[in-house]
């Protein structure tokens, strides 16, 4: 296949290991895995400690299916299949497009979400977020995009990078034009579990409709980016036969010791989540202050969920050449909206991380005295 390179993480590649502040990240801070195992109930504890480290069941370790199943009210062990997050999306979009087909995708996001379609010959529509409406996307907008030939809708919510969470009727919405139409619907809801007022949190789309396939995973609510994990639910049962196959070509199965730290972090979950929350809580408070403060430099628009946020950039010169020049001078990292290929100048901001406090100081200084 040939497909064009993969922006922010070319973007990432280049920084995340070498500048001291990331202030762009979408995950929580990685666990420590002493602390994680210190979790663990007696079952899970016997599993890590009796594992062996063999080939393991390809559609994932039964119990970790069943445990991820539980968190979607309808579904069972038999709709899961585990994998890692970026993986699943390369499956899903071989298993479910061909040459030819229309498929929308919410724009700006995660470029593999429309880049891999448009790679196999898919003609790609961008369903755009209005920043001009609190980055909400305009289900009626959609309503009109969709056209026979459409086979596929991708949404991500919450959304990387706008932190926009829909209202459950625009949610219930889309989810009813896709039903009427017959297309499927990829749903990526890898920031679920970070909304701020858990009264917003949506129904997953598989429980919502049969023709969906929702994507989750491990790295951004629980912390856990390291351990490649994640999952594909739906009750499409020819499809996920189809993903099964194909996996078959990718990593055929998981690695042993990361299903058994996801199970024990799944079974965690409130503990995890409810430190990840008030983390963010605390990082958005000293970022609305930061935004007011700078409003000559960046326009706000709050999240509602998730890791991350994408502020206007005011300022005359591009965001690539500030993010650059901030990262050499004060060792922070930024991501500029080009990673994304969006045309408005933006930046993308995490709120994830514990040093957040310090990396926004960092940023605070650099504006102030260009060091
Ligand atoms: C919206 C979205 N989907 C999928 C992924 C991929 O997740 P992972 O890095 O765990 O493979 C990411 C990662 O940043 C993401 O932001």
């Amino acid at each position: 296949m040939l497909i064009r390179p993969f922006f922010l993480e070319r973007y990432f590649a280049k920084h995340e290991f070498s500048a001291p502040y990331l202030l762009s990240s979408s995950d929580c801070d990685g666990w420590a895995q002493a602390e994680m195992l210190g979790l663990a109930d007696p079952q899970a504890r016997q599993l890590w400690e009796g594992l062996r480290l063999g080939y393991t069941e390809s559609r994932g370790l039964p119990l970790l299916r069943r445990e991820i199943a539980s968190l979607y009210p309808g579904m069972d062990a038999e709709h899961v299949l585990v994998a890692a997050p970026q993986e699943l999306i390369h499956l899903a979009m071989n298993a479910l497009l061909e040459k030819g087909d229309h498929v929308i995708c919410t724009y700006p996001g995660y470029q593999s979400l429309y880049e891999i379609a448009g790679a196999l010959g898919c003609e790609v529509e961008r369903w755009q977020a209005n920043e001009s409406e609190g980055w909400r996307f305009d289900v009626e907008h959609l309503a009109r995009m969709i056209k026979p030939s459409t086979k596929l809708v991708v949404v991500n919510f919450p959304h990387n990078p706008t932190g926009c969470l829909p209202a459950r009727k625009d949610f219930e919405r889309i989810v009813e034009l896709v039903r009427a139409r017959g297309v499927h619907l990829f749903s990526d809801e890898m920031y679920r579990f970070l909304e701020l007022d858990p009264r917003d949190r949506l129904p997953s789309a598989c429980e919502l409709y049969d023709k969906a396939v929702t994507l989750s995973g491990m790295s951004k609510a629980f912390g856990m980016a390291g351990i490649r994990l994640g999952w594909l639910i739906t009750k499409d049962r020819a499809l996920y036969e189809r993903l099964t196959q194909l996996k078959d070509y990718t990593t055929i199965c998981s690695s042993a010791p990361s299903e058994v730290l996801a199970l024990i972090g799944l079974r965690a979950k409130e503990t995890i989540t409810s430190r990840h929350l008030s983390r963010i809580a605390g990082n958005l408070r000293l970022l609305d202050g930061f935004f007011q403060r700078n409003a000559d430099s960046f326009s706000w628009i709050r999240p509602k969920a998730g890791t991350v946020g994408f502020p206007g950039f005011l300022r005359t010169e591009s965001p690539a050449d500030f993010c650059e020049r901030l990262v050499q001078a004060a060792g922070v990292m930024l991501l500029p909206s080009a990673v994304y290929e969006y045309e408005s100048p933006h930046v993308r901001v995490g709120f994830g991380r514990e040093n957040m406090p310090e990396a926004l100081n960092r940023l605070e200084e650099f504006l102030r005295t260009g060091r």
